[in-house]
């Protein structure tokens, strides 16, 4: 990462964000708000230990500095204030932020205690809070009514939409350090490895990001718990048998996400080379998708697509024995893919704004419904499982007999596929850039 050029980058970032704030506080008739990175969360009410901060991702927009009890005060006029606590006590140690970074764009002042952020405060202005915590807002000073007003918070959700040259910069850092993960638990897989805790630790090794780094909890999965979307609890032991392994991991650069899956299988027996197959084909029409994903068309048209291309696989492959066109009208392609196409991505994994529109009642879990738009990011991600519980609605179903369940049974136990990239929409007439695939293939 060029310095010099993030340092750039930064300043114009910063000064964009000025320039809507300045707006959204005038339309949502504020002076200013007050944005905390966050207080720490107890992991229960019965223990006296504490979840790692996660920051409030508005506060973390303007300034990567993972510290709990700090502020940043932000006026219609006048410079950005950034209102630094770093707690003294002997238990902890915060990580050090990019100083010069931040220096040179905000006017950093340091704080003894959190409560003298209210020192900070010019008087007698209508101030908002946005943050978690209410007893913080309320100690501030700010009232009740102004804690995450709607309608400051809509503008600057909507300012999330699009992506700074900073932020994409961010972005792609993200995706260079994610890569190198993915390449060696890859690497670790077919070398023999066969824990998918193994395969998550040599994941963090190599990106160099501990657990509460990782913009979600990575997905690491063997054989048929490929089929579970969410798969977090990894099995210690070795998996032998028909081995499959999907990873959907990610890391993060001053706190932007970078979102990732591919999916790997240990060829050597006829069923695998079908799942090998059928990978080969859910990445190319990943590939063909993140092509057509150009300014002006709508995401939930590209979802739409996606179960066109995925009846086309499960007819080409003999796993279902209908039309494409039916098989898309009666439902039975969301039986295999039943999750969205993909996401807007940023400084959370779900990034906010993309979604006001509701998708169609057949695309429930899809969370992007915007018009593409240069420097939206998001992801592609489609997918074919064999999730029990869909797989038993088929049978059962009136469709079951259009399933090939010789077929089915043999690829059961590899669980499914999901192949997913980053991509930065560039201005009109220009390639969409995918952010992964300049580093993975
Ligand atoms: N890793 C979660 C997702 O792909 O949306
Ligand atoms: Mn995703
Ligand atoms: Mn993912």
């Amino acid at each position: 990462m060029d310095h010099a050029q993030l340092e750039s980058a930064y300043q114009a970032h910063v000064a964009h964000l000025k320039t809507v704030y300045t707006q959204a506080l005038e339309t949502a008739g504020l002076d200013g708000v007050l944005i905390h990175s966050g207080s720490l969360m107890k992991r229960t009410q019965f223990d006296d230990q504490s979840w790692p901060l996660r920051l409030v991702p508005y506060f973390q927009h303007w300034a990567h500095l993972p510290w709990p009890e700090c502020a940043l005060l932000v006026l219609k006029a006048g410079p950005v204030k950034l209102l630094a606590y770093e707690d003294k006590s002997f238990w902890e140690r915060w990580t050090q932020p990019d100083w010069n970074l931040l220096m040179g764009c905000l006017d950093v002042v340091r704080i003894d205690e959190p409560s003298h952020v209210k020192k900070h405060l010019p008087n007698g202005r209508r101030l908002a809070y946005v943050g978690e915590n209410p007893t913080r807002a309320a100690e501030w000073g700010v009232d009740i009514s102004l804690v995450n007003p709607a309608a400051l918070l809509e503008p600057l959700n909507e300012l999330r939409v699009h992506k700074t040259r900073y932020e994409q910069l961010c972005l792609e850092e993200a995706n260079l350090v994610a890569c190198r993960g993915h390449q060696k638990v890859a690497a670790a897989f077919h070398a023999g490895e066969r824990s998918e805790l193994r395969l998550h630790l040599h994941y963090l090794a190599e990106t160099s990001q501990d657990d509460p780094e990782t913009p979600y909890k990575n997905i690491v999965a063997i054989g048929s718990s490929a089929a579970i979307l969410h798969h977090v609890s990894y099995r210690k032991e070795r998996l032998d048998g028909p081995v499959s392994l999907l990873v959907d991991a990610g890391a993060t650069f001053q706190g932007y996400a970078s979102d990732i899956t591919r999916t790997h299988v240990a060829t050597g027996s006829a069923d695998a080379e079908l799942f090998s197959e059928l990978i080969g084909r859910v990445d190319r029409m990943q590939q063909q998708l993140c092509k057509v994903a150009t300014v002006g068309r709508g995401y939930e048209t590209l979802h739409d697509e996606t179960h066109v291309l995925l009846a086309h696989i499960l007819r080409d492959l003999d796993i279902v024995r209908m039309g494409v066109e039916e098989q898309v009208q009666s439902g039975i392609t969301r039986m295999f893919l039943p999750h969205g196409l993909g996401h807007s991505l940023g400084l959370v994994c779900h990034d906010v704004g993309c979604a006001k529109i509701k998708p169609r009642p057949e695309n429930a879990w899809l969370r992007n419904t915007r018009i593409i738009e240069p420097n939206q990011c998001f992801t592609i991600e489609p997918g074919v499982y064999f999730i029990d519980t869909f797989m038993e609605q088929l049978r059962t179903g009136p469709h079951g007999s259009a399933a090939n369940w010789k077929v089915i049974d043999q690829l059961r136990p590899y669980g499914g596929v999901r192949i997913e990239d980053d991509l930065v929409v560039q201005a009109a007439g220009l390639p969409v850039q995918n952010l992964t695939r300049a580093f993975l293939h």
